[in-house]
């Protein structure tokens, strides 16, 4: 990295310095910046997606080090089908490999996988067979559940809640949070507490939208191929120094 980039000067954050009583539950991840990362370097934007699985292991290391019970990450939103076929149907294969390359791995170090979004018509047979594989395979893990967010919209599932809901047969009258929550892909699943995302956009881009609503959001400039256990420990630090009111006070 050259020294003018971002992230080439990270803090300095570690989990000694860090406060262990204090550790976020839950955090979740917005892995953006890849095409930029490519672009950058000449490349296709589908080596930056390629160069972002060596920063999602080293981000699951690091949520492991610090004895983060949740992590989420968001690999591909409903949105993302507005891309070209050709990088569409990359990121189907890459992330489908992703999960044979590396499910082993996981499974040894105690990671629990899961996923949230939509098992639609336009998600490969083929990646839906190696996701259910995959929480087979680390059903019984505990240390950590890694959620993969794929094929996943903050709107499309609050809408597939409202549907169940429908579906259920709820009264209008017994509908409030925790009927909702309850229908949610991941229902026992805590709200994050700390949002980390990279690429330098300062938005949520359909991501746990209802979950979020007392999220400390952490923005960086460093593009998600870039990302290292570092970054990570650099954002649990700012987290740490914010004061989280819940619409109270402090
Ligand atoms: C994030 O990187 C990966 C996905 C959204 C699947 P991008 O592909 O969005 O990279 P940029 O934002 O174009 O740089
Ligand atoms: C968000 O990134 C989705 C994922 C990281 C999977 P996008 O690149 O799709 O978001 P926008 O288009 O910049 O809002
Ligand atoms: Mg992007």
């Amino acid at each position: 990295m050259h020294s003018d980039e971002p992230g080439a000067n990270p803090g300095t954050s570690t989990p000694a310095t860090l406060v262990t009583g204090a550790m976020p539950v839950h955090i979740a991840c917005v892995m953006d910046g890849n095409g930029r990362w490519a672009a950058r370097r000449g490349l296709p934007r589908t080596d930056g997606h390629a160069a972002g699985e060596a920063a999602l292991l080293d981000t699951v290391e690091g949520a492991l080090e610090l004895g983060v019970s949740w992590l989420t990450m968001y690999a591909f939103s409903t949105e993302n089908w507005r891309r070209p076929p050709d990088e569409v149907r990359y990121l189907m294969g890459f992330n489908e490999g992703l999960l044979m390359r590396r499910r082993d791995e996981l499974n040894d170090k105690g990671v629990r996988i899961r996923f949230a979004g939509r098992r639609d018509w336009r998600v490969p047979r083929r990646v839906l067979r190696r996701m259910d594989e995959s929480v087979a395979l680390t059903e019984s893990n505990r240390r950590m559940t890694l959620t993969m967010a794929f094929n996943y919209g903050g709107r499309a599932e609050i809408v597939d809640a409202v549907r169940a809901l429908v579906a259920d047969g709820v009264p209008a009258g017994k509908v409030d949070d925790k009927a909702i929550r309850a229908r949610f892909y991941q229902p026992e699943q805590p709200d994050p507490d700390l949002v980390v995302r990279t690429s330098g956009e300062y938005r949520i881009s359909n991501f746990l939208l209802w979950q979020l609503a007392y999220s400390e959001l952490v923005f960086t400039d460093v593009l998600w191929p870039d990302f290292r256990r570092q970054h990570l420990f650099d954002a649990v630090g700012e987290y740490q120094r914010r004061r989280r009111r819940y619409g109270g006070v402090s």
